[in-house]
């Protein structure tokens, strides 16, 4: 029997679903937006949370050893990378960490850089947070992306950029970046004093040969560097609020336990560290069933757009199960949205959500669902388009 089970989520406050109306105006669509899965999470999740509420005491809560182990074990086994527990400390999200890394690593005004399309709370971060946006676009090569490393570093100098967001595995465009990529990156980043923001919250989210390096794994980077990451997109577990942020340096993170320590957030709540817990220790199975169900997802639209609308460009999915889809030979930016939500019934992120005007005819499409859904989802396009 099938692990990985869909559920419907509608009537259950949960924003990919419910939210509809507020973000599109409108509550018939078929979301394929916001990036978790409507998947059910691993039985051991379910189980480990069920004894919990069973015993019905929620005091506070003290962060066994059993968690830190969970990740450690889990890091090293899926990535080859071995993260001492002294280097963990606590996020109730990614997004939470980059904000207050924002704050506590660069001034009021300080440039900052991020490689686009991108996730857009990056951006968000950088202007909310008072300081300058700086982007370096990635280079579009018929749907597969990579980095301009010259434009990098020219940017970097020319604006004198303090800090760099890395996304990897890279939402939207789906790259897993390499080894050597990665590397030129840091050395680039060293070379100007640069600080890293290594957001790897899609980590364990890669296909086929494609191999995710952890930033800190890629070199001796420690003194420039802290790692984001989470079970969140792995196991479906956003609204437990449970992030795991590695700082290996010791005068960095004290930075990070003034900064956190003055707000008053060091750890999170109960649930939210025993469905981690129970998931990196229990959930593998389950994992590597998601993995292949998204995937199939994925060859699926992919065979289909080729075969049905040979202009559609589909970005390879190395890693994330967010496809990036390019639409513009199809539809101009003024007419995307009225086409998706109107005529197809549609939810995605559109393209200039993560970047502008200029990635205005792309979607991104969250194939962490059912294979019905992705074949509703693939076939109004198709229809509609023709
Ligand atoms: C790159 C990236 N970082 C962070 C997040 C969200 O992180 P959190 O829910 O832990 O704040 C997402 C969610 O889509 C993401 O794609």
């Amino acid at each position: 029997m099938s692990l990985v089970k869909y559920i419907d989520r509608k009537h259950t406050n949960c924003e990919k679903w419910d939210g509809l109306i507020d973000m599109y105006g409108r509550d018939n669509l078929l979301a394929m937006w916001v990036a978790d899965m409507d998947f059910q999470v691993p039985d051991c999740v379910i189980s480990a949370l069920q004894t919990y509420v069973t015993q019905g005491a929620f005091g506070y809560y003290r962060t066994p050893d059993s968690y830190y182990e969970a990740f450690i074990n889990w890091e090293k086994n899926q990535h080859g990378f071995e993260v001492q527990k002294e280097w963990i400390r606590f996020s109730p999200g990614v997004v939470s960490a980059f904000y207050w890394i924002v704050q506590f690593m660069t001034e009021p005004g300080d440039a900052v850089i991020v490689t686009t399309p991108v996730y857009y709370p990056f951006m968000n971060s950088i202007k909310d947070n008072g300081r300058t946006l700086i982007t370096c676009d990635l280079v579009n090569t018929n749907g597969t992306y990579s980095i301009d490393f010259v434009d990098f570093e020219k940017k970097i100098v020319e604006n004198d950029v303090k800090l760099f967001i890395l996304c990897s595995p890279h939402n939207p465009v789906g790259r897993v970046w390499t080894c050597d990529e990665l590397k030129t990156l840091f050395d680039i980043c060293r070379k100007h004093n640069v600080f890293v923001i290594s957001d790897e919250i899609h980590h364990d989210l890669v296909y086929n040969d494609n191999n995710h390096i952890p930033s800190l794994a890629v070199g001796d980077y420690d003194d420039m560097m802290i790692m984001l990451t989470a079970p969140s997109k792995t196991f479906n577990l956003a609204a437990c609020q449970n992030s795991v942020i590695v700082i290996p340096d010791k005068q960095i993170r004290e930075k990070w336990d003034v900064f956190t320590g003055n707000l008053r957030v060091t750890n999170g709540n109960s649930f939210g560290y025993i469905a981690a817990e129970a998931a990196y220790t229990d959930g593998h199975a389950w994992y590597e069933e998601m993995k292949e169900t998204v995937y199939d997802n994925y060859r699926y639209m992919r065979d289909t757009f080729v075969k049905e609308l040979p202009n559609v460009v589909v970005s390879p999915l190395e890693g994330t199960y967010l496809a990036w889809i390019d639409m513009r030979h199809y539809l101009s930016s003024g007419e995307m949205a009225a086409f998706m939500q109107d005529k197809c019934a549609l939810a995605f992120d559109y393209g200039d959500w993560f970047g502008g005007e200029k990635f205005a005819g792309f979607i991104r499409m969250n194939l962490a669902t059912s294979r019905a859904n992705v074949e509703l989802a693939v076939q109004r396009i198709v229809q509609n388009l023709k």
